[in-house]
């Protein structure tokens, strides 16, 4: 059975991929790596947990030696409104911190997991029907740190032979773990707001379309693409994947079908639409769906139904 190892396990990807990944491999196969957050006791309980920051390499490979780890997760990561107001700290975790992850993997033979992010195309991108090859010249610190990650994963494939892998995510939309300082998070916030007051306030105007998915589909995206024949892969680290392009407008008339005195209000936050801006409105996914079969399952209504669900319950 393949030993596993999830940096940045207490995100808001990783809380919820590290549960998956202990019930497809094993409890004690799955060790959970975070730098300062606290995990849950879900995750805590379930397997091994070990504090890892990947910016030193040291203790990264102790953890790797310690349980033979042959597949790493790397999810730990800065996004992209918290990389605009702490640069230096985008470039040391997204880039160094990925960096050492991959000298690692060569190092104990190890396959990576990668995700980059709609964040990697910039304002001279095509916005619609984004290509899976085209002009990639971002704007942000963070779209910068996913463009290189994406040349450092296959220059590590190629010149290693490290089994690099990666997704070019769009926004996650999720109801474990809040996403920490992202674009797309207005997203998520809309639902726990329709559920706690019947209101939400945006920081993105009307109008801004951007790719999103539901969690289990990114969790599937995940590992599907580990799981891929690798003779398939021509792109390797950043397939586009979507399920969904959407506008706040979208999000807020989904709900309204459930909460019908829902209401929406629009408060600009100047950055973050600045970054939103410059990312595609929909991509193209098609090599993704061709070299490894992806398919997503939730569309907008069926995730509005789902987030409300289970959120009408948590925050009870
Ligand atoms: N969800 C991310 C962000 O908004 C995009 O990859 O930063």
């Amino acid at each position: 059975m393949k030993k596993i190892m999830v940096t940045g396990s207490a995100g808001q990807i990783g809380s919820e991929l590290t549960m998956l990944l202990r019930e497809l491999y094993g409890n004690t196969n799955v060790v959970a790596c975070g730098r300062k957050t606290k995990p849950s006791e879900k995750l805590l309980n379930s397997g091994p947990f070990e504090i890892v920051d990947c910016t030193e390499g040291g203790k990264l490979a102790a953890v790797v030696k310690k349980y033979r780890v042959d597949v790493i997760y790397h999810l730990a990561a800065i996004l992209s409104a918290v990389a605009e107001a702490k640069p230096a700290l985008a470039w040391n975790v997204n880039i160094n911190g990925l960096y050492n992850v991959l000298e690692v993997a060569r190092e104990y033979n190890c396959a990576v997991f990668t995700p980059s992010s709609i964040g990697a195309f910039g304002p001279s991108t095509p916005a619609d029907h984004t290509p899976q090859d085209t002009i990639q010249r971002p704007n942000t610190m963070y779209g910068v740190t996913k463009v290189a990650g994406e040349l450092l994963c296959d220059y590590y494939f190629k010149r290693f032979g490290v089994d690099t892998r990666g997704l070019r995510y769009p926004g996650i939309i999720s109801n474990e773990t809040l996403p920490g300082g992202g674009t797309t998070d207005y997203a998520v916030d809309i639902y726990y707001e329709a559920i706690r007051n019947k209101k939400y306030t945006c920081f993105l105007k009307a109008g801004t379309f951007l790719d999103m998915m539901y969690m289990p589909d990114a969790l599937k995206a995940a590992v599907d693409l580990m799981e891929a024949d690798p003779s398939r892969l021509v792109h390797r680290n950043a397939f586009n994947v979507t399920s969904m392009s959407v506008d706040p407008e979208m999000i807020a008339a989904e709900i309204r079908k459930h909460i019908p005195e829902f209401k929406m209000e629009y408060d600009i936050d100047p950055v973050r639409q600045a970054i939103a801006d410059s990312w595609p409105n929909n991509m193209d996914d098609s090599a993704a769906r061709k070299e490894w079969g992806w398919a997503f399952e939730y569309d907008l209504t069926r995730m509005t139904e789902d987030m409300l669900q289970v959120l009408g319950k948590k925050l009870k």
